[in-house]
């Protein structure tokens, strides 16, 4: 192995977050819009003499899960392709610059593994999609999703997709500086009894389509999350953040995945940018930009 690649691992809002009912095998059913967008991750891949190692910096360097490596989920997508590849370990020195903040609903963990997988895959040759995908899903739900990148509607349990082409959009994302774990908020949306017991999917296709067809304005306060109540009850700070959001104007604002971000759609750059100034200053951690257009940006 010669030099070192690096990848750009983009974050993920849903724009749309429909769950049904929990399946024998502890998931959820759920019908979701995933829309990647601009704020990234950057993973660096250079050889290593030993079996290799992962090492976290940047502002969203996380303590707690992130402390042995061998936990993170980037190191443990090296080691699954590694072995589905008969390697012994992976021989690779694994480098993660985290922009996207931990455990906020907005996918980084699942986002590095991918990027590890495409890289691996690509230094060693691996040209079979579907086994990257299969070692994907059985990493996460959603690391799937970020080997396609762009918007894809995502069912099963997140990890069946479908690609799907939507109109750039400018958004704003909002944390309230708590890490909100995905395993609480689904068993708090369980413990309501609130599951949705229609047919999943239908409020996917309307958003969609008003978004085609009309734009993000015209969605109004119909951005859609299940898990929404269940992350405002785990992470209070949620609500006023929501609040901000629809006083200072935005065309449009919800909570990512199982929080605890919040996101706003801007009418623009323009709009994005203003909003954004605004929400600073009442929030632990703010980003504004736009979302990723099909397959995603080239990587850096
Ligand atoms: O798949 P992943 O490991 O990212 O999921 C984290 C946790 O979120 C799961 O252990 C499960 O508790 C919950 N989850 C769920 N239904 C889904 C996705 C995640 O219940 N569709």
């Amino acid at each position: 192995m010669g030099e070192s690649d690096t990848a750009l691992a983009p974050a993920k809002i849903n724009l749309v977050l429909e769950v049904g009912a929990r399946r024998p095998d502890g998931y959820h059913e759920l019908a979701t819009v995933f829309q990647s967008i601009g704020l990234y991750d950057r993973v660096t891949i250079s050889p290593s003499e030993t079996h290799g190692e992962l090492v976290v910096s940047g502002p969203q360097q996380a303590l707690g899960e992130l402390g042995d490596y061998r936990r993170n989920l980037a190191w443990q997508a090296a080691e699954l392709i590694a072995e589905a590849t008969g390697r012994a370990d992976p021989g690779v020195h694994i480098h993660l610059e985290k922009n996207i903040p931990v455990s906020a609903g907005l996918g980084g963990g699942s986002s590095d593994a991918a990027a590890v997988l495409r890289v691996l895959a690509r230094r060693w040759g691996v040209d079979d999609r579907g086994l990257l995908f299969r070692l994907a899903s059985e990493l996460g739900s959603d690391v799937p999703f970020f080997l396609m990148r762009g918007t894809a509607l995502g069912r099963g349990r997140g990890e069946i997709l479908s690609p799907l082409c939507l109109p750039r959009m400018w958004v704003v994302l909002a944390n309230p500086g708590v890490a909100c774990s995905t395993a609480t908020v689904y068993s708090r949306f369980a413990a309501s009894g609130t599951a949705s017991t229609g047919m999943l999917g239908e409020r996917c296709q309307e958003t969609v389509q008003v978004l085609c067809t009309q734009g993000p304005a015209a969605v109004g306060r119909g951005w859609c999350n299940d898990l929404a109540d269940a992350a405002r009850s785990e992470v209070p700070g949620i609500d006023s953040l929501l609040g901000a959001f629809y006083d200072l104007g935005a065309l449009g604002a919800q909570v990512s995945g199982s929080g605890a971000t919040v996101f706003a759609v801007a009418r623009d750059a323009d709009h994005a940018e203003s909003l954004w100034r605004q929400i600073a200053a009442r929030a632990a951690w703010s980003w504004w930009g736009s979302t990723e257009s099909e397959g995603g940006e080239a990587d850096g």
